[in-house]
């Protein structure tokens, strides 16, 4: 082989995708690749310079020219922390505002192309856990272990809910944050380039009433199998 493994985690959000893959990463000693970040990177970029949301050659432009960098954190309860053009976005990229648009500037094809084109880069050398909604079957379709990560919608926003009551924000209905699940599920498998769907040999696990010690051990395990068959 010429390069280390990589595992793939894909699936909708609020699955436990960067949760786990953090997790993963930490226990082999692997590089955690958050590659929804990425995204929600750009798109802080794109209101914060007022660019419409359909401007797709301006967009492209920002995504061909910006610098995104992840640095990781050591302790696995604070954020991998984001960059874009040197602006720390770690927290603001999480912002109601950024999540309603995302999926509005990830459907753009010149986007994905210029992102993925890094990840690969990145991950050129293997060594890494990406998440997101294409890794298995867009950025590394060759990557040894794929696992697509889902859980039922209302447990997804029963997690939102109780993420933004630690973060101290202020309290969301299920309802609502049902309703914008929905949404960015709906557009992300919709989308013409690069939707979300499982990879034909992807692993699907369903989390709902998994920890995520649970979900974790079982993705480390999957990995030294196969570690041990190829
Ligand atoms: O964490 P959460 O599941 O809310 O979302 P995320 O992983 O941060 O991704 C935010 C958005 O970026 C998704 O809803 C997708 O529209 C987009 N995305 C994508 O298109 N492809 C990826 N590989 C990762 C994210
Ligand atoms: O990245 P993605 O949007 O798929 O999910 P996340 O940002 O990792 O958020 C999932 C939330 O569910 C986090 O608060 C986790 O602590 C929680 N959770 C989990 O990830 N996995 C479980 N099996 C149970 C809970």
């Amino acid at each position: 082989r010429d390069r280390q493994p990589i595992i793939a985690i894909d699936g909708p959000a609020g699955a436990g995708k960067s949760t786990v893959a953090r997790q993963v990463a930490a226990k082999l000693g692997l590089v955690f690749l958050d590659t929804g970040a990425m995204y929600r990177a750009l798109t802080w970029l794109v209101l914060q310079k007022g660019i419409p949301m359909d401007d797709e050659c301006a967009i492209a432009e920002l995504a061909n020219s910006c610098s995104i960098r992840l640095t990781p954190s050591e302790d696995l309860k604070s954020p991998v922390r984001v960059w874009i053009n040197d602006n720390d976005v770690t927290t603001k990229i999480r912002t109601a505002e950024v999540t309603s648009k995302v999926s509005a500037i990830a459907a753009q094809s010149a986007v994905r192309q210029a992102l993925v084109k890094q990840q690969q880069r990145w991950g050129k050398e293997g060594g890494l856990v990406a998440e997101g909604r294409d890794i298995g079957t867009q950025v590394f379709p060759d990557a040894e272990v794929k696992i697509f990560l889902t859980a039922t919608v209302s447990e997804r926003a029963r997690r939102r809910q109780q993420d933004y009551k630690k973060q101290g924000q202020p309290e969301v209905s299920l309802e609502e944050l049902e309703a914008s699940i929905k949404e960015r599920d709906g557009q992300d498998s919709t989308r013409l380039v690069s939707p979300l769907m499982k990879a034909a040999d992807a692993i699907e696990v369903v989390s709902d009433g998994l920890t995520i010690d649970e979900v974790t051990t079982g993705i480390v395990n999957l990995y030294k199998q196969c570690l041990t068959h190829s």
